[in-house]
């Protein structure tokens, strides 16, 4: 039986300091779980609402998206969950959906069972970032995707064999879900940009070819051309300046640069060659629009994790359960984060 209080990482003010406060444990509606968060990863969009003001306008606000946990009550008509069954899903900053706490709602028709090959930790990494990757370029419903057959559907997989890919960002979140769903598709090569460090784990989740991050943009598009001379498909996991403007360089007339921040590519560029279609993805399951995409690839998430076919990020533990997420976050923002994904367990908060 959950209690009816409990701690959370709160939000006071916009912009103001991060605190560990109690807030209430709230009720399962029709159609939801409550979850125990045993697991919750941290996310760029937390420190970006914290630091820039983004989005909220209610305090104290709780934020979080990624949580993993056990099923504590069930809401009227959920059938698929029991109390106890060990889920994974995404939350979101509209509370009580958040995951920065010890207790959470979760959206049954996008929640998904962690099968036993998987840790508690490791499926928190997943729900923000792999969504991010399925729904930019597989969510045939939904605008700002480009739309592709979703290779864990019946008939998807190796649909795109042969088609080169371009992915900024591999080692991100986003970029390292984004390699193994276009692998599970088919495509080939499947390009990406990384420190060279991190090589051998791109290689190992579907990269054929791995290119240093810092390359000048002159140097990466000779680099990407020598390997595919013609790319359809760009995702940018980054999409900062300095990748969004090569990205649309590289993507082919006619073609689809997948963005996953707001566009800023140089109007210029633009109006030089406007036959390239950019799309900004929203990687959020949970919303009305995407909800159909996010339903599709809940139901196929368990069996995807127990084949394999789809790898959880490596993770780091913080130290202090909620306490410790802040420091994670600040070296979020200062880019000290190199392909691996910070965790925190609300349950062991101080
Ligand atoms: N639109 C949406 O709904 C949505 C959803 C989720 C995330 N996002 C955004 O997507 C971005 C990525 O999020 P994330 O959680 O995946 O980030 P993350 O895991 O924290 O990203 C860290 C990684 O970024 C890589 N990186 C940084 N600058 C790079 C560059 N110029 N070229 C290549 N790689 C670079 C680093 O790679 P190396 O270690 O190899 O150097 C590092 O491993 C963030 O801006 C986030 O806010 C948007």
């Amino acid at each position: 039986m959950a209690p009816t209080q409990q701690k959370a990482l709160l939000l006071p003010k916009k912009q103001g300091d991060w605190v560990v406060g109690p807030t209430e444990v709230p009720t399962p509606g029709p159609g939801q779980l409550l979850v125990k968060v045993e697991a919750t990863a941290l996310n760029p969009i937390d420190w970006k609402i914290q630091v820039y003001g983004w989005f909220i306008e209610n305090f104290p606000s709780i934020l979080g998206s990624d949580a993993a946990g056990t099923v504590e009550e069930v809401g009227e008509g959920v059938q698929d969950f029991a109390v106890g069954d060990k889920v994974v899903f995404q939350g979101y900053f509209i509370n009580p959906q958040a995951t920065f706490q010890q207790y959470t709602l979760s959206n049954a028709d996008v929640t998904a069972k962690i099968p036993s090959n998987i840790t508690l930790d490791e499926a928190a990494t997943i729900p923000l970032g792999l969504a991010t990757g399925a729904l930019g370029l597989f969510d045939q419903y939904a605008d700002g995707s480009a739309k592709l057959f979703p290779p864990w559907e019946d008939g998807g997989r190796g649909k795109y064999a042969g088609k080169p890919i371009l992915i900024f960002g591999g080692a991100s979140s986003v970029g390292q879900y984004t390699i193994q769903l276009a692998k599970l598709a088919g495509f080939s090569p499947i390009i990406t940009t990384a420190s060279l460090k991190n090589t051998q784990l791109l290689q190992s989740l579907g990269a054929t070819h791995v290119l240093d991050r810092n390359l000048p943009s002159d140097a990466l598009l000779v680099e990407v051309a020598k390997i595919a001379p013609t790319i359809d498909i760009v995702y940018d996991a980054i999409s900062l300046t300095p990748t969004q403007n090569p990205a649309y360089d590289i993507v082919a007339p006619g073609g689809i640069l997948v963005l996953v921040l707001p566009d800023q590519i140089d109007v210029a560029k633009k109006s030089a060659a406007p036959d390239k279609k950019v799309v900004n993805v929203y990687g959020n399951v949970n919303a009305p629009d995407r909800r159909k995409a996010g339903q599709s690839l809940y139901a196929k998430l368990a069996a995807l994790l127990e084949e394999g076919v789809i790898k959880p990020n490596r993770v780091e533990v913080l130290p202090n359960g909620l306490g410790g997420i802040p420091e994670g976050l600040k070296r979020m923002e200062n880019d000290q984060i190199s392909a691996v994904k910070l965790v925190a367990h609300p349950h062991e908060t101080p």
